[in-house]
């Protein structure tokens, strides 16, 4: 009866144009059969971005790290680490605890970087990082040390080695000048230089999702790949150094980062976009470039609903078909939103609040409802194309190793995964539907960007340390 109850209560869209909403949001709705050829895609392009000659004009970078192994539990020191490339800049202080076997932040400081430095010339963006550790270092006394650091920097690079690393182009919003085909560490080295008033150890670089998985690899050896869904979508794993031709040597592994945001820059998922998500692109500030991110990571989802939304209104499906100036706005349905929204018991207050508080609509219970079908239909879809990418990573290794089945761990940060009620589960759902023969455990880090920075290099000294016989 209780059952009943709760249907009748919210059963209060009519069932036309519950017809007509599900038949709008049809091309968003992905089949396990789609599911399974976007999987398939994505293996060949991790192939396709291995590959010597295949690589220059691969859509997924794979992109070597230079780092070679997670770490042993024999880590130690202080580290600093840098942070570039999520919503903010930070600066951090790091302690690696051999003995207590564990990675202590001792300090971090946030420092802002205004949208005009984010597309500005890059000389300014490494003064103000150079500036902000400068600030950092002085506030703790820490100005005469010469600490080794790990440069968490979230953008694809073409790493020479783990203290070299050319960026190849800006994504999620960064746009600054003369940084792309650059050196960052020598640009923030040079920085550095110009002040005069400090210096760094060696330094490591380090994207964000090879952070997570070596903080999750300090607490559980078993983790061997590392996932970010945040601002931009990513993942990295241990690769056999033999399948990497771009780095000599054939033996052990090496952690590639995939870049998987770039998954179909070449056009393969054409039938997956929606007209939605080519107007998100085209409205984007690198049209073309991180495809498959634009479907999936919170700096776009918000934008995705906004335009959906914006559709329905006109179709007269929403809102009595009347629209506001704030949903006209760019970015003004924030991905938060897709979250609030979609929370169990209290989804449907929030989704009035918003509307109309933050978005000023006449919204009726029943947009509300709408609404959130709307949500619920683009966060499944980013979940389930996250799992499809995830399940062709996990397939990869365990047919590296040539094991019928594969027990591993995956490192995971980012809001949307972390922040969503339901994203963790539809996610997982889908990598156990197309990698059967993989059972995969799932740890949230903490800080990894932080954290991992230092564990990158920690790690690194460990092995520039040859072992004494
Ligand atoms: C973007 C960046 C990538 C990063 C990801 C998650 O896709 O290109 O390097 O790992 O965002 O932050």
């Amino acid at each position: 009866a209780r059952l009943e109850d709760k249907e009748s209560e919210q059963a209060t869209v009519s069932p036309a144009t519950m017809t007509k909403v599900e038949d709008f949001l049809l091309p968003f709705r992905l089949s396990p059969e789609k599911l399974r050829e976007v999987s398939s895609k994505l293996r060949k392009d991790l192939i396709r971005g291995l590959g010597k000659h295949t690589h220059r004009r691969a859509p997924v970078k794979m992109l070597p790290t230079f780092v070679r192994d997670t770490p042993d539990g024999t880590e130690n020191g202080d580290f600093l680490a840098l942070d570039l490339g999520g919503t903010n800049f930070r600066v951090l202080h790091v302690r690696v605890e051999e003995s207590l076997q564990k990675v202590l932040k001792m300090d971090a400081q946030v420092c802002a970087i205004p949208q005009e430095m984010m597309e500005g010339p890059g000389e300014e963006l490494f003064d103000h990082i150079a500036a902000c550790l400068a600030e950092f270092l002085e506030s703790l006394e820490l100005k005469d040390k010469v600490l080794p650091l790990g440069f968490t920097f979230s953008f694809p690079c073409e790493q020479k080695d783990i203290d070299k690393s050319i960026l190849i182009r800006w994504t999620k919003g960064f746009a600054c000048s003369g940084v792309e085909g650059h050196d960052v560490v020598q640009l923030l080295r040079e920085a550095i230089k110009r002040r005069g008033d400090y210096d760094i150890g060696s330094v490591a670089m380090v994207n964000d999702t090879v952070g997570t998985m070596m903080n999750c690899a300090y607490q559980d050896q078993s983790c061997e790949i590392g996932l970010i869904i945040g601002t931009g979508t990513n993942a990295c794993y241990m690769e056999e150094m033999r399948h990497v031709k771009r780095v000599e040597g054939d033996e052990g592994r090496m952690c590639i980062n995939t870049e998987w945001g770039g998954f179909g820059d070449d056009g393969s998922l054409r039938d997956v976009q929606t007209e939605f998500d080519v107007e998100v692109d085209r409205s984007s500030i690198n049209p073309g470039v991180h495809t498959f991110e634009k479907m999936i990571s919170g700096m776009y989802l918000g934008e995705v609903a906004r335009l959906v939304l914006i559709e329905m209104t006109k179709k007269n499906l929403l809102f009595g078909g009347e629209m506001s100036e704030a949903l006209s706005t760019p970015d003004s349905f924030e991905t938060r939103f897709i979250s609030d929204i979609e929370e169990e018991s209290t989804g449907l207050e929030h989704a009035l609040q918003i509307l109309t508080e933050d978005l000023g609509l006449p919204a009726t219970p029943e947009d509300c409802e709408l609404v959130r079908l709307v949500c619920n239909t683009l966060s499944t879809r980013s979940a389930q194309l996250c799992g499809a990418a995830l399940a062709a990573v996990a397939n990869r290794i365990r047919n590296n190793r040539g094991l019928n089945h594969f027990t591993t761990t995956v490192g995971v940060e980012g809001t949307v995964y972390t922040k969503h009620p339901h994203y963790s589960d539809r996610l997982e759902e889908t990598v156990k539907a197309l990698a059967p023969k993989c059972n995969i455990n799932f740890i949230v880090t903490d800080d990894g960007s932080g954290k991992g920075a230092a564990m990158v290099t920690a790690v690194a000294q460990r092995l520039a340390i040859p072992s004494t016989l």
